[in-house]
């Protein structure tokens, strides 16, 4: 018979202490489970501890203390493959933009549902060329690999998809959030996530998708105070830290739930009367900025497209792109 050995043990383990959380499993059904000696389980929990991985040991076995805020693929897969299948991570400690290396994998033939994760962004990139701010142990910066086989005349709803599930999230998570178009999440007014969409086409098709998200997870008031837009935090916002990896979690089960419909039409129709739920700008007057143009109206509603509506005076019109002022 051949044994688990170095890397599979660890995910594994891993996996068993996850499967068991909150509550302990022993070494004995560990090392059952796995087949492989209680020595070597014992070996494999102590260098996790080393590392840093909140494992504690008692005679009812063994037991991870908290949930890890760890990107590590071995704890990061087992941990999302529970709430939504198919994920394959890779994390990087630092990355100029989790997007442009999404990219490049994506241009590589990479799989739809590669999620690529980064501690650090050096070059964070947010919409309108603007730059991302994000902090190490503190921000969520990560970008998701898709590849539906539409046209790209679809591409712009995924967008309110995303922060529609994004908002969604939050709730599950104790929170209020509200949704600013095209794709905006916010916590009392302050922006405290965004998404950058970046798309490359194939003729007249979408050859793929990278949406990136990054979230304002433990960012302090301080942190934030510097940039030229109201920004805040979950932990500002909820006043108690949250772990990284839940949000994340949340978000791609609220996100690949939607995103296996979307995918069927590219039509955001079934969601329209959620993601005006959580609009506050419709019925209010709103300036809507197109690069160096702008347009002025009030806020109607969205449409199937993704698209936005305002009405000025008595004629409507759709804006199919921009940024809410
Ligand atoms: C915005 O609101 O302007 C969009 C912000 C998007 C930021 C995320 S962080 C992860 C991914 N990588 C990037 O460089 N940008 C996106």
């Amino acid at each position: 018979m051949r044994t688990m050995g170095g890397r599979h043990l660890r995910r594994s383990v891993l996996a068993l202490l996850l499967e068991a959380f909150p509550e302990s499993v022993s070494g004995e059904r560990m090392a059952c489970r796995l087949q492989v000696s209680r020595v070597a389980v014992w070996k494999v929990i102590q260098s996790l501890r080393e590392e840093g991985f909140p494992v504690a040991a008692s005679r009812g076995g063994y037991r991870l203390l908290e949930l890890p805020d760890v990107f590590d693929p071995d704890f990061l897969e087992p941990y999302l493959g529970s709430a939504v299948s198919g994920i394959r991570v890779v994390y990087e400690n630092e990355v100029d933009s989790t997007n442009t290396r999404l990219k490049t994998l994506a241009e590589e033939g990479a799989p739809e549902g590669t999620l690529y994760i980064a501690e650090r962004q050096t070059k964070g990139r947010g919409r309108r060329g603007r730059s991302w701010f994000s902090l190490p142990g503190k921000s969520l910066t990560f970008s998701v690999l898709l590849r539906p086989s539409l046209p790209p005349a679809a591409c712009p709803s995924i967008t309110l998809l995303a922060g529609l599930s994004l908002a969604q999230a939050l709730e599950d998570l104790g929170f209020c959030p509200e949704l600013k178009w095209p794709n905006d999440v916010l916590l009392g007014g302050k922006k405290v996530a965004g998404i950058l969409l970046e798309a490359s086409t194939d003729l007249d098709m979408v050859a793929f998708l990278v949406l990136g998200v990054g979230v304002n997870v433990s960012l302090e008031r301080d942190d934030l105070a510097g940039l030229p837009f109201q920004a805040t935090s979950l932990s500002v916002e909820g006043g108690q830290p949250l772990p990284r990896v839940a949000v994340l979690r949340q978000f791609l089960a609220r996100f690949f739930t939607a995103y296996r419909k979307w995918e069927t039409t590219g039509d955001f129709t079934p969601w329209i009367p959620e993601y005006h739920r959580r609009s506050p700008f419709l019925g209010h007057p709103v300036t809507i900025f197109l690069g160096e143009d702008q347009v002025s109206g009030i806020a109607r509603r969205v449409d199937g497209s993704g698209a936005l509506w305002i009405a000025k005076g008595s004629e409507e019109q759709r804006i199919h792109w921009g940024e809410i002022g």
